[in-house]
């Protein structure tokens, strides 16, 4: 192995740029040329290689987004775009890539994979929804920036009496809405994991009002229903006087927390590390504290679960 490349592909998460770091500076320190793959698989598609050297990656592990740039790459679905993908690849003498992105991005990799590229993936989005990894990079950031909101929002709801449906991202999963719901003490989290009863959720809130409570959060997953249909739905069904705020992109910005620096760096390294060694179509995971490796196929072919204890604890702490 002497030539490797990166990439970040797919929606951008915090953290991407502190793996791109890792993997770049920890190639070099293992002797290897770096080359960096800009707007992921379209720049691969299209041939927009960079070389990568110790300083092309300072001053960036504190930055959001990632200076790769990324793309959500229509050409690359289909066999002529991988082909020509692959084929760059070879006519650049890479032994071996690293895919920074989602499970979108992932099974992009077992497709390259298949063309006889060396791929290791290292899992980056905020939406948490990867399986054999209890976290992804930048999502501990996001849930961190959902819960900074909830605590902005509930100063005017409680100061106007208001019950507040705040919409978080996750795509399919309710990941993010499930950890900044117990954070921010939410009163009700709506995942897509779980079904939810309407006026249960009136029952609740009006019971927290009747022992003085002046605010209620109603966390929702986006996968999980529209906060504007149910904050219509609240008002209808419960006579609640109710405002939206729908977080969006927020949720993909931002300086990367410690944990997701951390995560991104180990984890870059760790895919170094997998290539010299031989290996490919292999996904990174964190498992108790510790880096593990994993087969990409097998994990797709998974869906990541909920933690249903968390779940019935947000229930729980926030009557
Ligand atoms: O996968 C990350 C994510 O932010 C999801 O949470 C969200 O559903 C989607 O990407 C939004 O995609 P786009 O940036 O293309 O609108």
């Amino acid at each position: 192995m002497e030539t490797i490349a990166v990439l970040t592909s797919g929606g951008d998460a915090p953290g991407m740029n502190a793996a791109i770091r890792a993997v770049v500076r920890a190639g070099i320190y293992n002797g290897l040329k770096v080359k960096g793959v800009m707007q992921g698989y379209a720049g691969l598609i299209e041939n927009k290689f960079c070389p990568m050297d110790v300083s092309s990656v300072a001053d960036i592990i504190h930055r959001g987004g990632t200076k790769l740039l990324t793309s959500r790459s229509e050409e690359f679905r289909t066999l002529t775009g991988r082909k020509k993908a692959a084929g760059n690849l070879r006519a650049q003498g890479v032994d071996g890539l690293v895919v920074i992105g989602g499970d979108g991005s992932f099974a992009g990799a077992v497709e390259l994979a298949k063309l006889g590229v060396a791929v290791i993936g290292v899992p980056g989005t905020i939406d948490n929804d990867i399986p054999f990894t209890e976290a992804t990079i930048g999502f501990d950031t996001a849930v961190n920036t959902v819960v900074e909101a909830i605590n902005k929002i509930r100063d005017t709801a409680t100061s106007h009496q208001r019950a507040w449906v705040v919409e978080a991202m996750g795509r399919h999963s309710g990941h993010i809405a499930l950890e900044a719901g117990l954070a921010g003490g939410a009163e009700s989290v709506l995942i897509p994991e779980v079904p939810f009863d309407l006026e249960k959720m009136v029952a609740k809130i009006k019971t927290g009002r009747s022992r003085g409570k002046l605010h209620s959060i109603i966390l929702v997953a986006e996968g999980a229903g529209s906060a504007l249909d149910i904050s219509k739905d609240l008002e209808r069904v419960g006579g609640l006087k109710t405002r939206v705020t729908i977080l969006g992109h927020i949720q993909r910005g931002g300086t990367p927390t410690a944990f997701d620096r951390v995560l991104a760096s180990r984890m870059g390294a760790e895919a170094v590390k997998l290539l010299i060694a031989g290996g490919t179509n292999r996904m990174l995971g964190i498992v108790n504290r510790k880096i593990e490796n994993f087969d990409i196929e097998e994990a797709l072919s998974h869906k990541k679960t909920i933690d249903l204890d968390t779940y019935k604890l947000t229930g729980i702490l926030s009557i």
